[in-house]
C-alpha cells in the first residue's frame, strides 16, 4: 500500500517535471512562476491535440478553455460606466468615464483589440477588462473593446472586417459626439493578433475614400505582422519559448486562413508561399530590415516557393497570404508614410519579435514617428499576466510604460 503510493508519487513528480521543465532563459524574471504557468498551457495544448486526434473536439475548441476560464461579466463601478452594445452589428464593450454634472469636456478614445491568435480571447477576459479600466482611469478616455468573431468558425477576412466595421461606425462625427469623444484624439491598439488587426485597420482607414476622421495613433503590443516567413531568427530562436511556441503561432496563422491541415503542415515547413506571395517576400526580408544585432547566428534564406498544382490547390489561402489586411508588412513604403504615429512593443523571447522590429524599421524609413520599446527579458503575452496567480512584474511594467505612452501621445 505504502509502496504503491510512493510509486504513484514518483510517477506524478516525473510527469509534472516533464511538463514544467522548459529551457527557459536564465535572465527571465520569476522563472519558476513562468515554468508553472507554461506547463498549464503546454498540457492543455497536448490535451487539445489528443482530443482532435480522437475526434472528440478540434484543437482550438479545447484551447478556447483558456478564454472561458477568464471570462467575466463586465460591471460598472464608481468611476466607469460599462455597457455591452452592437456597432454596425458587431458586439463591443464600451467603457466610459462617469461625468459630473455640467462636464462637457471632450475625451480621448482608445479602440482596443484583444489578442488570442484570431482564434481565442475575448474583450470579456479579466486581464482585458482590467486593462480597459486602467486606460479609462489614467487617461480619462473612452475605451471601445471589440468582440470580433473568431476563427476557425470565421476565417479571414471576417475577424478583420468586424473590427473595420466597428471602427468606421465609431469614427462618424455624430457617434463620437454622442460619447463626447474628441475626433482628433483617437487611437487604435491591440496585443498580438489584436496588434495585427490594429496595424491593418490603420493602413486601410487612410485609404478609405471620404473618411473624415482619422486615427491619431496606433499602439501595437508584440504584434503579428506577416505570414510569409515563419523562419525569421526570432521564430527559430524562440520556437520552444513559453506561452507562444512556434507550433501554436503557425497553428493560429493556418486556422485564420483555412481549416485545411495540409496548409498548416506547409506553414510548419515554411514552404507555404505560392507565386502570388513570392513577389512580396522582399517586404519581409529580415536580412534587410532587421538590425544586424538581431540576426544572431542565423543566415538568411528565402522561403521556398511552391509552383503549379500544389499552389493552385491552396487557392483561397494563397490569396489571403498575399493580403496586407492579414499581413500589414506587405505594402510598399508609399502606403506607410502617412500612417499615424506608432508605439511598438517587442519582446526578446518571442517568435514575433522580428515582425515588430521589421515594422519599426519600415515605418521609420517611410518617415513615420515611431516609439519602439524592446524588452530584453520579455516574453510573449506578458501584458496579459497581471491577474493573480499568474501576475508577473514584467506585465506590470509593460502596462505602465504602454499607458504612459498613450498619455503623452494621445
Ligand atoms: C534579401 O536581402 C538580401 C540582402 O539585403 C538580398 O541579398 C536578397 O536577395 C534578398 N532576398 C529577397 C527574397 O528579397
Ligand atoms: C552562416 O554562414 C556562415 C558563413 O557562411 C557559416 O560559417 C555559419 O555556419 C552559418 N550559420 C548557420 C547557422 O548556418
Amino acid at each position: 500500500m505504502r509502496f504503491g503510493s510512493i510509486i504513484a508519487f514518483v510517477a506524478l513528480c516525473s510527469f509534472t517535471a516533464y511538463y514544467i521543465y522548459e529551457p527557459i532563459p536564465e535572465d527571465i524574471e520569476e522563472r519558476w512562476k513562468l515554468m508553472l504557468t507554461n506547463s498549464f498551457f503546454r498540457s492543455l495544448s497536448h490535451l487539445a491535440d489528443l482530443s482532435e486526434l480522437l475526434g472528440l473536439k478540434d484543437y482550438m475548441g479545447v484551447m478556447y478553455f483558456i478564454t472561458l476560464a477568464e471570462k467575466i461579466v463586465p460591471m460598472s463601478d464608481e468611476h466607469i460606466k460599462v455597457t455591452e452594445e452592437q456597432f454596425d452589428g458587431v458586439d463591443v464593450v464600451l467603457y466610459q468615464p462617469k461625468k459630473s454634472d455640467g462636464d462637457t469636456k471632450l475625451r480621448t478614445a482608445v479602440i482596443y483589440l484583444h489578442g488570442g491568435g484570431w482564434c481565442l480571447g475575448s474583450s470579456l477576459m479579466s486581464p482585458y477588462d482590467l486593462l480597459a479600466r486602467k486606460i479609462v482611469n489614467e487617461l480619462d478616455a473612452v475605451v471601445l473593446s471589440v468582440e470580433y468573431r473568431l476563427a476557425p468558425a470565421y476565417h479571414f477576412p471576417v475577424p478583420y472586417e468586424d473590427v473595420y466595421r466597428v471602427v468606421k461606425h465609431f469614427l462618424h462625427k455624430g457617434v463620437l459626439a454622442q460619447y463626447s469623444v474628441d475626433p482628433g484624439r483617437i487611437a487604435v491598439s491591440g496585443d498580438s493578433a489584436g496588434g495585427n488587426l490594429a496595424a491593418a485597420v490603420s493602413q486601410q482607414l487612410q485609404k478609405e475614400p471620404g473618411q473624415q476622421v482619422q486615427l491619431k495613433a496606433q499602439a501595437l503590443i508584440y504584434p503579428v505582422l506577416q505570414a510569409l516567413d515563419l523562419n525569421t531568427p526570432s521564430y527559430q530562436q524562440n520556437q520552444d519559448m513559453p506561452i507562444l511556441p512556434r507550433y501554436l503561432m503557425v497553428r493560429f496563422w493556418s486556422e485564420y486562413f483555412t481549416s485545411d491541415r495540409a496548409f498548416f503542415r506547409a506553414m510548419m515547413a515554411n514552404t507555404h508561399n505560392s507565386p502570388e506571395s513570392s513577389s512580396l517576400l522582399k517586404f519581409v526580408n529580415w536580412s534587410t530590415f532587421l538590425p544586424a544585432r538581431y540576426h544572431r547566428k542565423y543566415n538568411y534564406s528565402a522561403p521556398t516557393v511552391v509552383q503549379g498544382e500544389e499552389a493552385l490547390g491552396r487557392g483561397g489561402a494563397s490569396r489571403s497570404l498575399a493580403d496586407p489586411r492579414a499581413s500589414p508588412l506587405l505594402v510598399p513604403d508609399s502606403a506607410l508614410h502617412s500612417l499615424p504615429k506608432a508605439y511598438i512593443l517587442t519582446c526578446e523571447y518571442d517568435v514575433l519579435r522580428d515582425d515588430g522590429i521589421m515594422y519599426v524599421t519600415r515605418l521609420l524609413s517611410a518617415g513615420v514617428e515611431v516609439t519602439h520599446e524592446h524588452y530584453d527579458t520579455g516574453f510573449h503575452g506578458g501584458l496579459m499576466f497581471t491577474v493573480w496567480p499568474t501576475d508577473f512584474l514584467i506585465g506590470r511594467r509593460m502596462t505602465e510604460n504602454y499607458i504612459k505612452w498613450l498619455k503623452e501621445n494621445l
